[in-house]
This record gives C-alpha cells, structure tokens and sequence, in this order.
C-alpha cells in the first residue's frame, strides 16, 4: 500500500483545480431557489399557526446548512413548546390540513422512529418533509453552516465528496452506508486535522452561541465573520483536499481503533466511548461522533457487507485520484 501513496506531483493534481470548481459551481443552488424556499416556508407556517398559534417552522438540513444541491427537498422541523403532544396525531392532522389546500402527495409516518410527514408544494414542485421538535437538527444544521463560512474549500470539498457518494451509491443510509450528514462531518473533521489546519475546533473554543436542545447543552463559537483568515497558512487546493480526503479514508484512518470527532477536532479511541465491543445491533465498523449527540454513532447503520462496499470505494477513489490523468468520468460514474 504504501507504493501506492507516492505522491502526485504539484503540477498534476492542481491541473484538476478547475474541473473540480466547475463540479461545484454546477451543484450549488441558484438564489432563486433559496427565495422560493423561504417563500414556502412562510406559507407553510401560516397555515400551521393558524391551527396551532405557539407553533414555528425551522428548516434543518441541506437547505440551510449552505451544503444542499440545487433542486433539494427541504427539512422542516416544526416547534412546539408543549413537548408531550401526540406527533403522530398533530402530523395526521396537518396532513388533512395540506391536502385541502392542494398540497400533492401528502403521506404521513406517524409511527416512524421519526414521525413524519412528507408532501410536494404544487407550485415550486419543492418536496418537503416536516417533523416535530427535532431541535438538535437545527443546532447542527446551524454548526455546519458557520464551519462552512470559515473556509471556502469545506464547501467545495462536501459538494464534492456528496456528488461522489450519490454517483457512486454509497449515501444510502437504508443500504448501510452514510448520510449526507455523516460525509460532511467527515470532510470537517479532515480539514480540522491538515498542518497547518484549515478549520479550527468550534466546541473547543470560547461559547459565543448555547442553547438547550433535547435535553442536550449544545455550545460553541459562533463568530465566524473573525476567523475569516484561519485556513490562510494552509494553502492546500481543492484537488489536493479531494485526493487527500480519499487517501485518508482508504489507507490512513484506523477503522479498528478510532472514532472521528468534530467535537474535539481529531480522532478519538473507541475503547473511550465504549464502542469497540459489540452491543446489540452497533456494531461500530466505522464510526463517526455526533458533536451534540455523543453516545450517538453516525455510522451505527454500517453493517458488515457496506463497510466493505464503502472502503472498496474509498480505496477505488484514491486510485482514480492518484493515476487517472482526468478522472472526472471514471470517479462520478453512475454505479
Ligand atoms: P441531502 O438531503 O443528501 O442533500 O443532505 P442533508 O444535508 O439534508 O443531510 P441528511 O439528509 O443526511 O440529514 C438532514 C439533517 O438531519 C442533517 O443536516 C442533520 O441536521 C440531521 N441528521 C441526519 N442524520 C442524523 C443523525 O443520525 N443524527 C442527528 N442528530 N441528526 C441527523
Ligand atoms: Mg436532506
């Protein structure tokens, strides 16, 4: 293996800078469509305090975590200050609400781990799912968003490694591999981890910004505006972040031993969180920290078969990245 890590030479891999920045450009949204989102929203939560006055709509995810595609569904979390109310039955109700209105395709889970209800707004075509309460994500939405203010390439590098996971089919949480949520954390985690780094560790720093979500002290530094110049000293490209990035998690990172975390800005020892023994069902083959949730493995959907199924990828990424001159084809190629 350690053939293989020889080294593209500089010249090589930034020739692939611009191919890789028209990638991005031609996945982020339109400022259009942000509009017509937050017009739906509004909509959305008109119709909601008119049932229900105390209610309030947040979306959470990649519609607001500055690393959603263009034309992605949006995740509504809607608030309730009374905690103990029946979600199913509020879902079922406010799915009776939006069929009347002409919403299309309106299906609630009320019995989901997570309930929820999903519809189409007929006149954006915008897919929506809305669930109840689910404040820690819109706490992580909002921390992932103010890392990606820090330093440009944390964008590129996600919408990347994203559009890579869907080509390539592993961002199948129902398969056994990793949500969007978990390739994000992964690519913060590696740029917190380059020398000189490129993102610092916002839970280690001074708390600018606390709540409670979920019973859950969520807190960290919020300023982002003056850590403008962190990354600066690290004047690595996007190519070499993007090879960097699958080198790492196809030769480097121990997947026996070590947990990634965002929350303290490295790696972490699977026998510290008690994850190296098999309970239940988790069985820990990799394993990612929530930076709230801390007993929570992001990875816990990986089973034995997707475990080999993502390093496979991994490892076959790397290859591309290391020899193909121009491996735009062969690294998003549909699977
Ligand atoms: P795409 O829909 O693929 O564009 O990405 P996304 O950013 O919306 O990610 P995803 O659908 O994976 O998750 C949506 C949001 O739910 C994330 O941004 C998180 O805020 C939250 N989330 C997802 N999975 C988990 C999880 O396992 N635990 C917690 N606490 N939050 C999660
Ligand atoms: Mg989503």
């Amino acid at each position: 293996r350690n053939l293989k890590m020889k080294t593209l030479c500089r010249r090589d891999i930034n020739s692939l800078n611009d191919p890789f920045l028209a990638v991005f450009e031609s996945l982020i949204s339109a400022d259009e469509e942000k509009i017509k989102q937050k017009q739906l929203l509004s909509i959305l939560e008109k119709l909601v305090t008119q049932e229900w006055p105390e209610a309030r709509l947040h979306m959470y995810g990649s519609c607001d975590n500055s690393f959603g595609f263009s034309n992605s569904d949006i995740d509504i979390s809607l608030a309730m200050e009374n905690k103990d109310i029946d979600r199913g039955q509020l879902l079922l109700k406010l799915a009776d609400i939006l069929k009347s209105k002409n919403f299309q395709n309106v299906k609630a889970l009320p019995y989901a781990r997570i309930p929820v209800l999903k519809f189409i707004d007929p006149v954006t075509g915008i897919s929506c799912d809305i669930c109840i309460n689910n404040a820690l994500a819109v706490v992580n939405t909002k921390l992932l968003r103010d890392y990606a203010q820090i330093d440009v390439r944390l964008r590129e590098l996600v919408f990347i490694i994203k559009h890579w996971a869907k080509s390539r089919r592993v961002n199948e949480t129902y398969q056994g591999t990793l949500s969007s949520y978990a390739y994000a954390l992964m690519c913060i985690n590696f740029l917190q981890q380059q020398r000189p780094a490129i993102l610092p560790c916002l839970q280690k720093m001074e708390t600018t910004y606390s709540t409670i979500a979920s019973n859950i002290e969520c807190s960290y530094f919020d300023q982002v505006e003056k850590l403008q110049h962190f990354g600066v000293e690290n004047g690595e490209s996007i190519a070499q972040l993007v090879w960097g990035f699958f080198h790492y998690w196809a030769y480097c990172h121990d997947y026996e031993n070590d947990v990634i975390s965002v929350r303290t800005g490295g790696t972490l020892s699977k026998s510290s969180k008690g994850w190296n023994a098999r309970v239940g069902n988790d069985c820990h083959f990799i394993s990612i920290e929530d930076p709230f949730e801390v007993s929570h493995d992001l990875s816990r959907v990986v089973d034995k078969n997707s475990i080999r199924v993502l390093r496979e990828e991994f490892e076959r990424a790397a290859e591309i990245m290391q020899h193909d001159s121009s491996p735009f084809v062969t690294l998003f190629e549909a699977y």
